[in-house]
């Protein structure tokens, strides 16, 4: 078994070696959204290791083709479905926002203020600002979304 920590709660979990990261974020009842189904093609499980990054799987060229279109992408980024635990010391910080996996997701929201950004599936680019007013006509607007989403599962059959 390997720990791995929250930075932003201070909590720690532990996880089998070898298992990813992701593992991790649903043990800790994380928001995790894995549009992707954990294939590494999306940005939903982005994550920043603040530590600890030797202790993980080396990234590969799909994990690096991802993180390359994902405007908030740092050279801490990994993806939580593609980094496997294997030593001690991983700490995670996970993005500011909560990521959407279709405009549907936002309809229960019509009428509230976006309690953090609103982001995008696969670029994490800034949907909804936090403390703007949802509005129908903002889901309306994020149709794209959707598309995105679509191409971005009919394409990954190839992977
Ligand atoms: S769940 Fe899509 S990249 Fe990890």
């Amino acid at each position: 078994m390997k720990t791995v920590a929250f930075l932003q709660t201070g909590r720690r979990v532990e996880v089998k070696t070898e298992a990813n990261v992701l593992q991790a974020l649903l043990a800790e009842r994380t928001p995790v959204k894995m549009a992707c189904g954990g294939r590494g093609i999306c940005a939903t499980c982005h994550i920043y290791i603040e530590s600890g990054a030797q202790a993980l799987t080396p990234m590969t060229k799909k994990e690096e083709r991802t993180l390359s279109l994902l405007g908030e992408a740092t050279p801490s980024s990994r993806l939580a479905c593609q980094a496997r635990v294997l030593g001690e010391g991983v700490v995670v910080r996970l993005p500011k926002g909560l990521y959407i996996e279709r405009s549907a997701d936002l309809t229960e929201l019509i009428g509230r203020r976006a309690e953090s950004r609103i982001l995008h599936p696969i670029s994490g680019k800034t949907l909804v600002e936090e403390g703007k007013i949802i509005t129908r006509s903002v889901v309306n607007a994020l149709a794209q979304v959707d598309v995105d989403m679509q191409r971005l599962m009919e394409g990954s059959r190839d992977l």
